[in-house]
Formats: C-alpha cells, structure tokens, sequence
C-alpha cells in the first residue's frame, strides 16, 4: 500500500510526493477544463465569432414554412412568415416584441422571423404543430414537455414558460441568405 511504500525507503517517500504532485496536476487541469468553454464563452475571440456562425439559404423557404438549422449547438427556426401572421403580429403588440424589432433587418424584413427553438421554462425544442391538431388551427409552437404555447410570432401564451423565445443576433447577407450568429 501507499504506507508501506512510504515507510520504507527514501525513494518510497519521493514517490509519495510525485503522486502527490501528479494528482494535483491532474485535478487543475480537469477544473481548467471544465471553466475553460464557459470563460471562451463569455469572450470569444473574432475568430471563434466567425466559426459560430450558420448561413442559412432562404430562398427555397415558401411563405408558411419553417426550418430548424443548429447554430452553437442549438436549434433555431427560420419562418417565412404569412401575411396574416405579420398584421396578427403588428396588432397583438408586447414590450418584449417591440424590443427585439429595434433590429433593423427585422423591420425591414418582417415577413422573416428567427427564433432560438429553446423554450423558456426548461429547455425544451418547441414543436411547430400541437399533436393532435393536424390542420395546424393551433398556430404557433407548442412546448411537449409541459404544455406552453408561443404564438406565430414567438410570444408567450400559455405557461409554464416565462418568456418569449429569444431572438439569437442575425443578419440578411442579401435576399437569399441570412447569417445566424
Ligand atoms: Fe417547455 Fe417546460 S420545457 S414547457
């Protein structure tokens, strides 16, 4: 055992305290490990910016249609709006809509509407259809882990969830294609 080596000779010590050592080294690493995407996070360099970007072609996305693309790992819907979804979303107005349309390409832009597909309560991906509603009447994205419902423009119904799906930062390259991130 580790006493036994210990107590018996000089080297036995020394070795005692390179295990000492090497376990200690080991334990900074494994904690430099597991701070170091959460600082990078925090402080991403250009370079890392321009990694974690995700160009999305929208020129195929018909008027009604959404698709999911992943940026950083996580899902975001791209809708091609209605028009009826547009007047539905400037009527039924809410501070935090108003708030995230002081981006300019969204204004310029409204019949396009980007959303991060995490759901405020837990995390968990929205679904675009309610099961059980094929005709899609429910409008909006519905949450299957506990129930809350987003309307067409990503706004909080229906709880648990507290919020709006978030808006990750984008921008239109041109009419066709737009970077996340
Ligand atoms: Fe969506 Fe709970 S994670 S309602």
């Amino acid at each position: 055992t580790a006493t036994n080596v210990e107590n018996k000779t000089e080297s036995g010590e020394s070795r005692r305290d390179f295990l000492l050592l090497a376990t200690s080294a080991v334990g900074a690493a494994g904690v430099a490990g597991a701070i170091w995407p959460f600082v990078d996070s925090m402080n991403p360099s250009a370079d890392v910016l321009a990694l974690s970007t995700t160009e999305v072609d929208i020129s195929q996305i018909e008027e009604g249609q959404s698709v999911t693309v992943v940026w950083r790992g996580k899902p975001v819907f791209v809708r091609h709006r209605t028009a009826a979804e547009i007047e539905q979303a400037a009527k039924d107005d809410s501070a935090s809509l108003v708030d995230v349309q002081k981006d300019a390409d969204r204004v310029q832009k409204p019949e396009w509407l980007i959303l991060l597909g995490v759901c405020t309560h837990l995390g968990c991906v929205p679904l675009g259809q309610k099961p059980g509603d094929p005709k899609g009447e429910f409008g909006g994205w519905f949450c299957p882990c506990h129930g809350s419902h987003y309307d067409t423009s990503g706004r909080i119904r229906k709880g648990p969830a507290p919020l709006n799906l978030a808006v990750p930062p984008y921008a239109f390259l041109d009419d066709e294609n737009v970077k996340i991130g």
